[in-house]
């Protein structure tokens, strides 16, 4: 038996899991799917485990799916657990997005001031739970997608008890299938390098069948303006960017490559349908109303409008490689362990690994590119102040871990951001 536990399996993002894990039935013979919410999100959990259940009926798959509030108990003899929680829900996030914003600064739910309250308010969650699959089921793998993923992951292997952990997120497939769209190619024919750490990752070369092309994809890149998931506006990267960089941007350096630019567009987005987080909102509405259809027995087409395209690819895959000891290679967040010569050997990075039953192992990229070593290192530093300011709960520490933030970094501002943000999630916010 195979035994799959979703924490947040409420979310309007699971009917994409139970698709991914239908169409590999075949390799990856789940028998037991659990999906665990919390109080507040019954109603949606209900309504998601209904739908996952006609979905598994019309699949004709002998899968037993149930869902409970009880993690603890839920967990009780699972393999794989699946993470995918927002804590404060989206009324949290539209904190994170419109407090930074209304100050001139990015507000984000992964990046700058936004990004950093998110990891205080989830990393002390993710530790609960990782240290209940380390009492309850302690070989079961977990497969973390609750953003910052990688901040995440990082807190997980170095301060909880359980460390079969691993972060996964969609932006290294989906720049793998704007490759292969720019190429004119398969998106399964291109292999790229990956360096840096989630939502800060960099395409450092880029094959096609085995032959580098990564100068051709530069050339291209120039001309194409869109390759960004649904939340992310495309601005474009200008040739003297992509010529000197001489590596492939992910969708989120927008944020640092032109942050001015970004601010105004995201300040007329605002002012026209308010942040990401209520456009959300509006969606999710939209998504409830058609899963609560007793005649839909599929994964909808308007859950594209989510930034989350291609999730399921990638987590069911993992797991499938994972369980089959494949040895195949995959994009995932886990410990550097000496991949990336510059970085410290226990810290987090989002890279190429060799899939086995015993986990991922990095491929061996030795120096970061001169172009890029200097902000990687930069962030990968402010990444470790996040943590410690998580953990510590102490104002010094979330004050610093502000200031050193590129998308902060003003001695003034950093103490009006975090004062606000500070009361504004403070029941999310117990170590504070
Ligand atoms: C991308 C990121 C995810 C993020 C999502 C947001 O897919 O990789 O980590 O959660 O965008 O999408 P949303 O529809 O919630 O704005
Ligand atoms: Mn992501
Ligand atoms: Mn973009």
């Amino acid at each position: 038996p195979i035994k799959v536990v979703i924490i947040g399996g409420g979310s309007s993002y699971t009917p994409e899991l139970i698709e991914g894990m239908l169409d590999r039935y075949e390799s990856f013979p789940i028998t037991n799917i659990v999906l665990v919410d919390i109080k507040e999100g019954e109603e949606k959990l209900e309504t998601v485990g209904k739908l996952a259940k006609r979905m598994i009926k019309k699949a004709g798959k002998q899968i037993h799916l149930t869902w409970t509030l009880d993690r603890r108990e839920a967990l009780k003899d699972a393999d794989f657990v699946t993470t995918q929680i927002r804590v404060g829900g989206l009324k949290a996030r539209e904190k994170d997005e419109r407090i930074p914003l209304s100050h001139g600064f990015i507000g984000q739910e992964t990046n700058g001031a936004g990004g950093i309250m998110k990891a205080f308010r989830t990393i002390p969650v993710l530790m609960d739970i990782a240290n209940d699959i380390h009492d309850i089921c302690p070989n079961a793998w977990l497969i973390n997608f609750t953003n910052p993923a990688g901040i995440i992951i990082e807190a997980l292997i170095k301060y909880s008890h359980h460390k079969r952990v691993i972060g996964v997120c969609n932006i290294p497939l989906n720049m793998r299938h704007s490759v292969a769209e720019i190429l004119a190619v398969k998106p399964s024919d291109i292999m790229i390098e990956f360096i840096g750490m989630n939502h800060f990752v960099f395409g450092s070369k880029i094959y096609v069948n085995g032959m580098e092309r990564t100068e051709e994809v530069l050339a291209k890149l120039q001309e194409k303006l869109d390759y960004s998931p649904a939340n992310i506006v495309s601005l474009g990267w200008t040739k003297e960017l992509l010529e000197s960089l001489k590596v492939l941007p992910n969708p989120y350096h927008d944020y640092y490559f032109h942050t001015r630019e970004v601010l105004n567009q995201d300040v007329r987005a605002f002012r026209e349908n308010g942040t990401r987080a209520e456009v959300v909102q509006q969606l999710e509405k939209g998504l409830f109303k058609l899963y609560s259809d007793s005649k839909l027995n599929a994964k909808p087409k308007e859950l594209e409008e989510r930034g989350g395209a291609y999730y399921s690819d990638v987590a069911c895959s993992l797991m499938d490689s994972l369980y089959n000891n494949k040895g195949d290679v995959q994009t995932v967040n886990t410990i550097n362990n000496g991949a990336i010569f510059d970085l410290p050997e226990d810290t987090v990075i989002e890279a190429n690994c060799v899939i086995t039953k015993d986990g991922p192992e990095p491929i061996l990229v030795g120096n970061l590119p001169i172009s890029i070593k200097g902000i990687i290192l930069q962030m990968k530093n402010t990444e470790e102040l996040v943590i410690q300011a998580a953990l510590s709960g102490k104002y010094e520490d979330a004050y610093l871990a502000f200031l050193m933030n590129p998308l902060i970094g003003d001695e003034k501002m950093s103490k009006t951001l975090l004062n606000e943000l500070l009361i504004a999630h403070k029941e999310q916010l117990p170590q504070f």
